[in-house]
């Protein structure tokens, strides 16, 4: 049976439609919205997810803020949203990016008659951006690739992560139509499933050969000899290419070391902080407990228990053999001010 095709995200008639992730894959639902609060909310509880795409979702909040108000009150709405929709995840760069380019715009067009316009072209100029951005790392990762491979992947990348045709998966997919790709191997990404949930959608939709795995099955599977490279993406990368992604990415880029496996990042330069010089100061997301005491609803230990929970770990650039972006393939050791 064809699977009818699906989108993250898109602006149309003044409303933001986004698919609900956390119901995927069993429901696809969409929902349609003008208020930037719903969106706030959708990011905070990955509704929307992925760095590049809550980049893109803030990004047009931030214009709706401003869609019913007076031009009176325009300071202090829009001032009063950008501190809203940058207190909902801390770590993906690309929402501050997103949310400063915004905001640069509403300084220099204060006036103009019609700002809400004007910041949702800029909003829509930032989704252009990422759906080319994630192009382009799928011809440049093509570069990765000495024969055709088996891939080991984590968390989502893909579609439902971008603007776009994704970071990662962009390479993965890009690699399968000229046969490069032989199988991949997504992650389950505990604890909210990610890969479980959303790459294995994307995979089957795709037409990928796939299996998921749980996370802990990494390490037998390189044991055994059955993965040729491992590609992740990346929620914010350090001026010395240390990388912040979805926990347990870490882990593999440890193992793939200790197997002498190659260990790539693909993210868009929108995912370069271009602030910080390593790792070290990036800020870690930690997670409310229920997501591990009580997965999608399902308890499966007492609320009394306490939980480490961080949302994503940070990589050291040293055990990353490339980070491929929309501008090329950078290699260790990593610079990007240079
Ligand atoms: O918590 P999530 O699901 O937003 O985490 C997403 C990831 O870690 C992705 O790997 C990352 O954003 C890169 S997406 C192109």
């Amino acid at each position: 049976m064809k699977k009818t095709d699906y989108f993250s995200a898109k602006f149309e008639n003044d409303e933001f439609i986004f698919l609900d992730q956390t119901k995927l894959p069993l429901q696809e639902v969409y929902v349609h919205t003008d208020d930037y609060e719903i969106i706030a909310l959708a990011i905070e509880r990955l509704e929307v997810r992925g760095a590049p795409l809550i980049g893109i979702a803030a990004a047009y909040a931030l214009a709706l803020s401003l869609k019913k108000t007076g031009n009176n009150d325009n300071d202090s709405a829009f001032y009063i949203a950008y501190e809203r929709l940058a207190r909902t995840r801390p770590t993906a760069v690309n929402l501050f990016i997103a949310l400063d380019l915004i905001k640069s715009v509403f300084e220099s067009h204060k006036n103009s008659t019609n700002i809400y316009n004007v910041l949702l072209s800029k909003a829509i100029q930032i989704h252009k951006d990422d759906i080319e951005h994630c192009r382009k790392i799928g011809e440049n990762g093509l570069r990765i690739f000495q024969k055709k491979s088996n891939i080991l992947t984590h968390c989502n990348t893909g579609k439902l992560a971008t603007g776009g045709v994704g970071t990662a998966f962009s390479v993965i997919q890009t690699a399968f139509t000229k046969g490069l790709v032989n199988f991949v191997y997504a992650d389950e990404t505990r604890p909210l499933f990610q890969g479980l949930r959303l790459t294995a959608f994307e995979l089957e939709h795709s037409g990928i050969p796939f299996s998921v795995l749980s996370d802990s099955m990494a390490a037998s599977l390189m044991k055994d000899q059955k993965v040729d490279l491992v590609i992740t993406g990346a929620d914010r990368i350090a001026l010395n290419g240390d990388s912040a992604n979805k926990i347990g990415t870490y882990n593999l880029a440890i193992l793939c070391n200790y197997h002498n496996i190659p260990f790539y990042i693909a993210a868009p330069s929108t995912s370069i902080d271009r602030t910080i010089p390593t790792g070290e100061s990036i800020k870690i997301e930690y997670r409310n407990k229920n997501e591990i005491l009580n997965p999608s609803g399902n308890r499966i230990a007492p609320d009394s228990y306490e939980t480490y929970s961080p949302a994503f770990d940070v990589t050291p650039s040293h055990l990353i053999k490339g980070i491929i972006t929309e501008e090329d393939i950078f290699f260790f050791p990593y610079n990007f001010l240079i």
